[in-house]
């Protein structure tokens, strides 16, 4: 294997790190590894607690909202998706009619449209269109919610007045009476779709006074020296932790992320050494967000990350080989975390990973560079080849038995046949005897069985042990702490759901 050549390489430069390393190695892989999930990026359906402080909680960056007049009983509609009029002509509300907020304060938004415009005040009769690329003041509105019915809202535009719908294709901010009744044309209701919950909606949920105290006291607690006794002493060998590109830029990373998770990833670093673990640094999320899921640290939810980011992303993985290349504690740098395909190219990734690969190896020969699988639609063995040309290289791939309907109507032993099966072979396809090592860099032991008994879990978990025990470079459950039983690693241990 690729690994064998560079220590034969280190022999004849320093022989007592060769024993050091090769033993260290040998004895390591495959890692029984946990994911140190929702520490230093925040998921908020991990741990909800984190969010109860936030004013208007439920309008954070990301929100989907529909706007419905309520004397018209349409929604509002940027025509086209974007680009144009708002109108309010749509009595059911899909794409064009949902709007992504951009929170400049509690009460204070923009509107992101279909087509990633914003939409604004464009002075022509005090209409509402949604074309601006950027939000300025005309496209920033105060949110004011009644208070006995916050879903019923007026909507105050940058002049001072009110939205109004005056008919189903002519929305202006001239309104300046009051009133809640249905009646009145600036009264709209408010339905939220969802409302993610990652790091940029928690901090800048927070705000800069507030948010800096609160992810502290989250990162303080959140995982500890007590953490690592305890998973070191019941079998786990490493830990990957989920970072952000902002720890780069620590103390002072760019509004609204708050400085301090590098110190957290520091410590991480001296408790792996005390107890003998090793450390997968995983760029979790980066800039542009590469799948639009909350955890990617994203604003509103658009995958956007492409060739303009590689440079900035890169030099993250710089600043992070840099800062951990010579810690006996580093097992691996992961340079991204579920890249979601299409809308991260082929050829933008594999320039990516050359890139990022080069990068760490200017300061290690041996740590590991893990590539991540796109998710979506993607030929789970398109890097195989490419990776090829680099050394300690590895192949991650997630596998969880949710998220799409296939697994809503199996039964337990379905559940646990499709690991034997289809996730073994999955997992075989990306095993290659010559080429990457392969890494489940995330599974758990829920699955879409609601009702299942404890033996049923003990038996799901074990097969997906048994089976993920075959990767070359080892498995890593998501995650070690949740608010859901099941998803905590942690909690299954303690419970005798599983043992290592
Ligand atoms: C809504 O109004 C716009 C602008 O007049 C028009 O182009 C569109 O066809 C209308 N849509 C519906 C469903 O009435």
């Amino acid at each position: 294997m690729a690994h064998h050549f560079h220590l034969t390489i280190h022999l004849v430069l320093c022989l007592s790190c060769v024993v050091t390393l090769s033993l260290a190695q040998s004895s390591n892989l495959p890692f029984k590894a946990v994911n140190l999930g929702c520490w230093l990026v925040t998921e908020g359906w991990m741990k909800p607690s984190l969010f109860q402080g936030i004013p208007n909680k439920d309008l954070l960056d990301g929100t989907q909202v529909q706007l419905m007049s309520i004397k018209l009983q349409k929604y509002l509609s940027a025509e086209s998706g974007g680009g144009t009029i708002v109108v309010a002509n749509r009595t059911s509300a899909s794409d064009w009619e949902t709007f992504r907020l951009w929170r400049v304060d509690e009460t204070t938004f923009n509107f992101r449209v279909f087509n990633k415009q914003f939409a604004g005040l464009k002075g022509y009769q005090n209409r509402i269109v949604a074309a601006a690329t950027a939000p300025g003041n005309s496209e920033t509105f105060q949110i004011i919610r009644k208070e006995d019915d916050p879903n019923r809202i007026h909507i105050k535009a940058s002049n001072g007045k009110f939205l109004q719908a005056q008919s189903d294709t002519l929305i202006t901010a001239d309104y300046e009476g009051s009133g809640w009744e249905d009646s009145n044309p600036s009264v709209f209701k408010i339905n939220i779709v969802n409302t993610p919950q990652g790091e940029y909606q928690i901090t800048n949920g927070y705000g800069p006074d507030k948010a800096p105290q609160v992810m502290q006291d989250h990162w303080n607690t959140y995982i500890t020296d007590e953490d690592f006794r305890f998973m070191s002493s019941n079998g786990l060998t490493a830990v990957r932790i989920p970072v952000g590109w902002w720890i780069a830029l620590d103390p002072t990373p760019p509004k609204p992320f708050v400085g301090g998770s590098l110190k957290a990833l520091d410590n991480a670093f001296t408790w792996a050494q005390k107890y003998g673990m090793k450390v997968i640094v995983d760029l979790h999320a980066v800039q542009g967000s590469q799948n639009g899921n909350a955890h990617s640290g994203t604003r509103d939810g658009f995958q956007e990350w492409g060739d303009s980011n590689i440079k900035d992303t890169v030099a993250v993985i710089d600043f992070l080989a840099k800062r951990y290349a010579n810690n006996p504690s580093l097992a691996a740098i992961e340079l991204m975390n579920e890249p979601f395909a299409p809308g991260v190219t082929l050829d933008n990734l594999k320039n990516y990973y050359k890139s990022g690969y080069d990068a760490v190896r200017k300061y290690t020969p041996s740590a590991y560079v893990i590539l991540s699988n796109r998710l979506g639609n993607a030929d789970p063995t398109e890097l195989l080849s490419f990776a090829g040309n680099f050394n300690h290289v590895v192949i991650d791939v997630h596998f969880y038995n949710l998220y799409s309907d296939e697994f809503s109507n199996m039964n337990v032993q379905q559940n646990i046949d499709y690991i034997k099966n289809q996730r073994a072979s999955a997992l075989k396809t990306v095993t290659t005897s010559n080429g990457p090592l392969s890494f489940v860099g995330e599974w758990t032991a829920e699955f879409a069985r609601n009702g299942a008994s404890m033996q049923d879990y003990q038996n799901f978990a074990k097969a997906q042990l048994d089976v993920y025990g075959l990767a070359t470079f080892g498995w890593a459950y998501w995650a070690y702490k949740c608010q859901f039983e099941h998803w905590s690693l942690k909690w299954m241990i303690e419970n005798n759901y599983i043992k290592l």
